[in-house]
């Protein structure tokens, strides 16, 4: 990218953020953007706040609990401020990379909604909508997705439901009673939000001003992130085990191709929410296009956003 202006990064506290920022930091002068780090306040935003500003880059933390509708409003607030009064330069990227994955699907965030869901899409959908207006073109808009949206035979084995779609107002609301046992609504919960991320950025990049574009990047499965936080010890025993088998993804190898994805020529042509899997363009399966179900979770998201914002 010629004038690489500021890039916005949710997330950027531990693992693929953790290590895409750097890269990002790390461009050579000229190249280097103006960095916004979204995440909780507190020690590690500053951490990497600090470490990136050693290098050389621009940087401002903004305390941001995704999980708070009210945050997201507040942190667009002081981005569009930020933008207004040149204290950064234009936006031209914003990378949605925070995730979660709830273990307990009865959850609810401070809005009354299902925790996967609201901190993977309605944070960054309000977010993004706020920040619609305040890109400058040419733009990016990354978000994350995950193959685990559908199941196939590697995935069955572990036990990782694919995704089971329902309407998005069902999709944001905890579940009640007692769970099935095991991980599975868990696993079910996040790899609807990760088909609900495919079907936004479909609608999205509709909506969008044509000097939008926007991509959905997959990192690569990297066992033994915070991803599992809350999952059973032995359980993220084995996961980081696995994280140091030879060839599998980790956040140090796929941190700099998401940083890529953001800010490197080589991908300036992709748009419709095209799927880069680490750093190859790949298709995704029908069930990933689907205009009805991709506008009626457009109309739905804002419904839930309103909602959320007229009680508090
Ligand atoms: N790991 C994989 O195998 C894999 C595969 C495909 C896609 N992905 C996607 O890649 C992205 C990064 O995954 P990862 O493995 O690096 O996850 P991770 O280690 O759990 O890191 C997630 C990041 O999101 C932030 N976050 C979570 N909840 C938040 C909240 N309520 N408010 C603010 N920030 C919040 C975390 O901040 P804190 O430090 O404050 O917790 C952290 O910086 C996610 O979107 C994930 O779904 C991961």
């Amino acid at each position: 990218m010629s004038e690489p202006g500021t890039v916005l990064i949710t997330g950027p506290t531990r693992n693929l953020g953790r290590h895409a920022v750097p890269a990002m930091a790390d461009r050579p002068h000229g190249q280097r953007p103006d960095l916004l780090l979204v995440g909780r306040a507190g020690r590690d935003l500053t951490a990497v706040a600090g470490e990136v500003r050693a290098r050389g880059a621009r940087v401002r933390e903004i305390g941001c609990d995704l999980s708070r509708l009210a945050d997201v409003r507040a942190a667009a607030a002081t981005v569009r401020e930020l933008l207004a009064t040149g204290t950064v330069r234009p936006l031209r990227a914003l990378v949605a990379n925070a995730g979660a994955m709830s273990a307990d699907t009865r959850r609810a965030s401070p809005d009354g909604y299902e925790m996967t869901f609201a901190v993977n899409h309605l944070a960054h959908a309000q977010l993004i909508g706020d920040l619609l207006d305040s890109f400058t073109a040419p733009a990016r808009i990354v978000l994350l997705g995950s193959n685990t949206y559908h199941a196939n035979f590697w995935r069955k084995l572990l036990g990782v439901a694919g995704a089971r779609w329902a309407d998005p107002v069902e999709l944001a609301r905890p579940a009640t009673g007692e769970l099935p046992p095991g991980r599975t609504a868990s696993a079910v919960a996040y790899s609807n939000a990760k088909l609900a991320i495919l079907y936004y950025a479909h609608e999205l990049q509709r909506r969008a001003g044509a000097g939008i574009s926007v991509s959905v990047f997959e990192p690569g499965w990297m066992p033994g992130t915070a991803l599992g936080r809350e999952a059973p010890e032995a359980l993220q025993a084995v996961a980081c085990a696995l994280g140091r088998v030879p060839g599998v993804s980790t956040p140090r190898r796929s941190g700099p191709l998401l940083a890529a994805m953001a800010l490197d020529d080589q991908w300036a042509h992709l748009r419709d929410g095209a799927f880069v899997v680490r750093s190859q363009p790949a298709e995704v399966r029908p069930v990933a296009h689907d205009r009805d179900r991709e506008q009626r979770l457009w109309e739905a998201t804002a419904e839930l956003l309103n909602r959320a914002c007229a009680s508090q």
